[in-house]
């Protein structure tokens, strides 16, 4: 299906227009649309510094637009919804929690749908299993690697059942091996549970990995000036020619975008 043909029903993120000023400055974007499908994994691309955190966080309801407008499931977004969820680059893991603490941390929160206790248990459990902690749950920060904090990161996120995960470069302070892995899982279990995913990164080969929809960021101000849909089978390792043929593609336009930003 193209995004031409999607029916408003099959959005889970609408954004018209935005733009974007920190006080006192030259807007970082403007003029940016950009559009996410229910259970689509649409990577946000583009250089350090282009906008791509600030973009985020304004579709995520964080902080206002200057101006344009945001629907999240059909209503307008002023302020985080409960049906979405956030990871950061860092996990920020409260040090006093254990596993199962930290992954249901906040599910009770007023603006969160009431739960039972049961069903708040049985929902942090689902999310802790999913990323593979499962017998990990009375465990502390401090005794956690980095990937695996991040996966307490991600549980909390999914224990919310998000219809919509935005994550700003999740992956990026990993090492390369549990960095694959976390990618990997974060397809499987995204797929799984049919959550849309927003995801920021500057990595290409992160994007071609586990995007459906690549949206490329560029600009003074920042812009998204190309799109690919990456319609290569899951997992993506193997299937080698398509990858590279990508990956070179991305460049070519990285490389058009650097050239026309420096001379303007
Ligand atoms: N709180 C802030 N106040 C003022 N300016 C800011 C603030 N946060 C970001 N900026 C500026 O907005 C621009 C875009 O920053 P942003 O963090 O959104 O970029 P980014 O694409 O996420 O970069 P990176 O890839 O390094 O994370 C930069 O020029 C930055 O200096
Ligand atoms: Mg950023």
């Amino acid at each position: 299906m193209t995004a031409a043909t999607a029916e408003p029903q099959d959005w889970a993120l609408q954004a018209q227009g935005l733009r974007y000023a920190y006080a006192g400055s030259e807007p970082v974007f403007q003029d940016v649309s950009l559009s996410v499908r229910k259970r689509e994994i649409v990577c946000l691309l583009g250089g350090s510094g282009c906008g791509k955190s600030s973009l985020l966080r304004v579709l995520a309801g964080l902080q206002p637009p200057s101006a344009g407008n945001i629907e999240f499931l059909g209503k307008a977004m002023l302020e985080p919804d409960p049906r979405s969820a956030l990871v950061f680059q860092q996990a920020s893991l409260l040090p006093w929690l254990n596993v199962t603490g930290n992954a249901g941390f906040g599910l009770d929160f007023k603006h969160q749908p009431r739960l039972t206790r049961e069903a708040h248990a049985a929902r942090v459990a689902q999310a802790i299993d999913a990323v593979g902690l499962k017998g990990r749950e009375k465990l502390y920060p401090s005794a956690l690697s980095g990937g695996m904090a991040q996966r307490v990161a991600l549980a909390r996120a999914l224990a919310r059942e998000p219809e919509l995960l935005f994550a700003d470069e999740p992956f990026s302070a990993l090492d390369a091996i549990t960095r694959a892995e976390m990618q990997a899982l974060l397809v499987e279990v995204v797929h799984r549970w049919h959550t849309a995913v927003l995801l920021v990164t500057h990595d290409i080969d992160e994007a071609i990995l586990v995007a459906d929809r690549i949206v490329l960021m560029g600009g003074k101000p920042g812009n998204i000036v190309r799109e690919w849909t990456v319609d290569i089978a899951q997992p993506r390792i193997g299937h080698n020619g398509d990858v590279i043929a990508l990956k070179l593609d991305i460049l070519d336009a990285l490389h058009a975008l650097q050239k026309t930003t420096n001379n303007d």
